[in-house]
């Protein structure tokens, strides 16, 4: 019998054997700091005004409009299967449902209060985040308050968003999270939630690092809330601007913020990273938005990858960059492919 084989030279650097520590399924699961369960994942929903809607958003594959009737039976199969929380947007069809102070945003029968009402008895461990902003009620679809030469008034739009947020809260939601990018409204929203005598049993989630760019198309569509002129460029951070996300997370945290969110994922997961760095003693999320999730079913469809295969690995970037927290349209389709 040969003994080549046996005598292998050991004496030189064996740190190139890297082979054997990811063999198995398991040790190649073991390699993954933080792994992909359902508990981290959030599921967008779009909550109508007309209670029997259901209706297929063209540009996002397979997401719904639903209005209160729709929304138990389409989560029930859902919670069945580990679904652990979803986010929440109101869109407003009624003719006047819009003006230009976004009053219908706290309007207690309208959907989103309507919803959170809902689902907190209907589902009592479905923990539910409830977006704030006015962009899906104002006229003129942005996200505030404006000024007579169409910016933002910022401390109008603060107090507006506050109450809004604590309507939202009193209303029994879980979580709110503010993306509207006004100055100070994570504050203003911790404040009136401590005067109000809730603060102990919300979470705030803030989204800090929120860039403007083409990927909120399908979104928009969705909830109606394309801005009828301008662009929200002044209000959301340029697409270079690592050291404005960078200032926004550091405020936040400073104003009382416990969750840092920055959107879109895929695009800037070196923010993630920074939100990770700059929060070491906080969860991050990130938003893989309407246009990230458009994008993956158009590659799909071409042909260029496996849609699975895409949706995971695409997700495992986002926790690798430092998310413990994942807004996903793919959620219900992960609900299927994750054993826990
Ligand atoms: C509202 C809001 C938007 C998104 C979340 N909250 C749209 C926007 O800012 O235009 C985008 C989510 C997505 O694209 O999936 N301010
Ligand atoms: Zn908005």
């Amino acid at each position: 019998a040969s003994t080549q084989a046996t005598s292998v030279s050991i004496s030189g650097d064996i740190k190139s054997q890297l082979h054997g520590g990811y063999s198995h399924p398991l040790s190649r699961a073991w390699q993954s700091e933080r792994q992909l369960t359902k508990s981290m994942l959030i599921y967008p929903l779009f909550v109508t005004d007309v209670p029997d809607e259901e209706t297929l958003i063209p540009s996002l594959p397979g997401q719904h409009r639903r209005g209160l009737n729709k929304l138990i039976p389409h989560l029930e199969p859902l919670i069945a299967k580990g679904l652990k929380s979803v986010i929440l947007f109101g869109v407003p069809t009624q003719p006047n449902s819009k003006d230009a102070l976004g009053t219908s945003a706290d309007d207690p029968t309208g959907p989103v209060i309507a919803a959170i009402r809902l689902l907190r008895k209907r589902f009592p461990s479905l923990f539910l985040v409830a977006d704030v902003c006015l962009c899906e009620y104002t006229s003129h679809g942005h996200c505030g308050i404006l000024r007579d030469d169409g910016s933002l008034n910022n401390a109008l739009s603060v107090d507006r968003i506050s109450d809004v947020a604590l309507a939202y809260a009193e209303a029994g939601c879980h979580c709110v999270a503010p993306s509207d990018m006004n100055d100070g409204r994570i504050r203003a929203i911790k404040l009136k939630l401590i005067e109000a005598g809730i603060a102990h049993q919300v979470v705030l989630m803030s989204y800090s690092a929120k860039f403007s760019g083409c990927l909120y198309g399908p979104f928009r569509d969705a909830a109606g809330s394309v801005p009828s002129f301008g662009s929200r460029e002044c209000y959301q951070l340029p697409s270079g601007g690592r050291g404005l996300a960078r200032r926004a997370i550091h405020r936040d945290i400073a104003e009382g913020a416990d969750v840092i969110m920055v959107k879109p994922a895929s695009q800037f997961l070196d923010i993630i990273s920074d939100a990770k760095e700059i929060g070491k003693d906080l969860p991050v999320a990130a938003y893989q938005v309407s246009g990230e999730f458009a994008m993956i079913h158009a590659g799909a469809k071409a042909g260029v990858f496996d849609l699975k295969a895409m949706a995971f690995e695409s997700t495992n970037g986002i926790l690798r960059a430092g998310a413990s927290i994942v807004v996903s349209y793919f959620t219900p389709q992960f609900l299927d492919w994750l054993e826990n």
